[in-house]
């Protein structure tokens, strides 16, 4: 089989290292890609990343299946336009990556189905929106509807705040039209959880559950990034925690998923958030999340590509996915200064010895093959990932494996999995 993987991170190269296990697959595609390639066997990269360009490449290629790694094509439509030339591809399509394009639209969504969620009102009117803040307290969110590259959410401890935040977004555009709606919610303060899931539209497998540390610094400190470690499972992830998010929360999505007659197969990433004794859902992701990814594929015992073969087939009911009994922990190694401002071009050391290393697996997020060197080529340059039988015993063993990979500036959160 050929596999266009679509995407550029550390995620897609997680998927290529799990789909390349499966014997079927004898060529995967990476489109952009990074120097993943040099590391995965048979991959290749392909210079492109616009809808249009992939559609030509899988249609010439003859490509036998697509895997879309992040959300922009999504919600551009590109499932819809394999669809039309009869080109096999798994994810949402336009109308249903609008669960993750629309925060708008989930919302109302999840509020139809009694999906639970914080209260909210959508406005596209300011003065409105600045009426109803009224009737809110503080700490209150303030949400761009559209796709913002996860900056859109503003926290806001007061009035003054709020107001200047209805400003940046309805009046000075800073997520340009992602903002002409806004999203006005209560703030929850909890634990979060991310649940990643395969649908065939049928059931909602969930994955094992993960916990991403957002911000930059030790102690959820500073600013957000697109996450800097994970652990899996997660351990407020408990039995009783599992109850309520399938009861509160998987059951309506799938129930309105059905009655919207929404047919899909395609990955749900829920983003919860453990708050007052109770699970909410904060957001609907159409896609893996990173670096969830890295983390949860490696204690996948189940051959994933079967996985998704069988959700394309619609038949997930029959799939009883493995994991393994195990824990893992992905440690971001970033380029210093993320998320503001980084050098690029760095030679990576030490990558070597991980090539039969039994102990963490590394992946590549940012990273560019100069010469005969790898270079640093991104603010996520890297993920270290350790499986082992225990929580704290992944996060020793990860900490101890970044050590033999140097970088100018390497960065790391040094708390990653350690609990509170
Ligand atoms: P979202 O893109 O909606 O998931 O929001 C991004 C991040 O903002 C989440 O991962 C949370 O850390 C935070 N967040 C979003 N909504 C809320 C909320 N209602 N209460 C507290 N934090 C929130
Ligand atoms: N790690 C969060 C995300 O992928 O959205």
């Amino acid at each position: 089989m050929k596999i266009l993987i679509v995407g550029a991170g550390g995620r897609e190269h997680a998927i290529a290292w799990k789909i390349s296990q499966n014997e079927k697959v004898n060529k995967i595609f990476a489109a952009p890609g990074n120097a993943y390639n040099k590391v995965i066997k048979n991959c290749e990269n392909i210079n492109i990343s616009a809808t249009d360009d992939i559609l030509k490449f899988a249609e010439q290629e003859k490509i036998d299946l697509t895997i879309v790694g992040s959300e922009e094509l999504l919600v551009d439509g590109i499932v819809d336009k394999f669809h039309e030339k009869g080109l096999k591809i798994f994810g949402p399509d336009k109308k249903v990556a609008m669960l993750e394009g629309s925060k708008a639209f989930a919302k109302d969504f999840m509020q139809k189905y009694g999906v639970k969620t914080a209260k909210y009102k959508s406005f596209t009117e300011k003065e409105k929106a600045i009426k109803y803040l009224e009737e809110m307290s503080y700490p209150v969110v303030i949400k761009a509807s559209g796709l913002a590259a996860g900056k859109g959410v503003i926290i806001c401890q007061n009035e003054k705040e709020a107001l200047e935040a209805l400003d940046e977004i309805m009046t000075n555009k800073i997520f340009a039209s992602a903002g002409d709606t806004v999203v006005i919610e209560e703030f929850l303060d909890g634990v979060e959880v991310s649940i990643l899931s395969i649908t065939d539209s049928k059931v909602i497998l969930p994955f094992l559950s993960a916990k991403d540390h957002k911000k930059i610094f030790e102690g959820e400190q500073g600013l957000n990034t697109g996450g800097m470690g994970v652990i899996s499972p997660n351990p407020y992830y408990t039995k009783e925690v599992e109850e309520k998010f399938v009861r509160d929360i998987l059951e309506p999505t799938l129930k309105g998923i059905k009655e919207e007659k929404f047919d899909f197969c395609g990955i749900i990433f829920f983003g919860l958030m453990i708050a007052r004794g109770e699970v909410y859902l904060l957001e609907y992701n159409m896609r893996m999340g990173d670096p969830e990814t890295q983390a949860v594929l490696p204690l996948l015992e189940s051959d994933y590509l079967e996985l998704i073969e069988a959700a394309i087939d619609r038949k997930l009911e029959n799939f009883d996915i493995k994991w393994k009994n195990s824990a893992s922990c992905c440690v971001v190694l970033a380029a210093g200064g993320y998320p503001v401002k980084y050098e690029k071009g760095n030679i990576i050391s030490g990558l070597e010895k991980f090539e039969n290393n039994r102990d963490a697996k590394v992946f590549f997020a940012g990273v560019k093959e100069s010469g005969n060197n790898f270079t640093t080529n991104g603010g996520r340059v890297l993920n270290v990932v350790s499986v082992q039988d225990s929580a704290e015993k992944a996060r020793e063993v990860a900490y101890k494996e970044l050590e033999k990979i140097q970088f100018k500036d390497k960065y790391f959160r040094k708390d990653i999995g350690l609990i509170k």
